[in-house]
């Protein structure tokens, strides 16, 4: 049984590159419903947070600086199977590496900055979601 929910991120960079509008019409196209949005910045302290599986991991606390760098997007996503269809939308974490035409390879610029996180299962869907949006901020 797969869930039907997602969490992404538009990260700093691709937020300041002036790509949000272009991610949202990728997530349009591949199906996705907004059910909910928002801009936002990250402390580094809520960056160490929501990123804390990664701690002690040698690109962890650059990663930190950078995700609370600058204005982001946070998305909650629906569709069936999201978490996994979103992944094959945005495509594998190395932009280098990620398929033609995903959001990572024509919006990201290093492993780093790869323009989106998402999430990586169910559970981590709502974990992450949880973090950033109340109830009532869901539509
Ligand atoms: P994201 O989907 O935000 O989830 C964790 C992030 O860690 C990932 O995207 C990358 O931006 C980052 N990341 C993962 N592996 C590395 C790495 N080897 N070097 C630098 N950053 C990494």
């Amino acid at each position: 049984m797969t869930g039907n929910r997602t969490f992404s991120i538009i990260k700093p960079k691709a937020v300041r590159s002036g790509y949000i509008i272009p991610i949202l019409s990728k997530i349009h196209e591949g199906g996705f419903k907004l059910i909910a949005m928002r801009f936002t910045q990250l402390t580094l302290n809520q960056a160490q947070d929501f990123y804390a599986v990664h701690k002690g991991k040698a690109f962890y606390e650059d990663l930190c600086e950078f995700m609370s760098s600058g204005p982001i997007i946070v998305l909650l996503l629906e569709k069936e199977n999201a978490v996994e269809d979103y992944r094959k939308l945005i495509g594998a974490t190395n932009p280098d590496e990620a398929s033609e035409n995903t959001v990572r390879s024509l919006y990201g610029s290093s492993v780093q900055e790869n323009a989106v996180h998402g999430s990586d299962s169910d559970e981590n869907a709502e974990i992450e979601g949880n973090f950033f949006f109340s109830a009532t901020e869901r539509f």
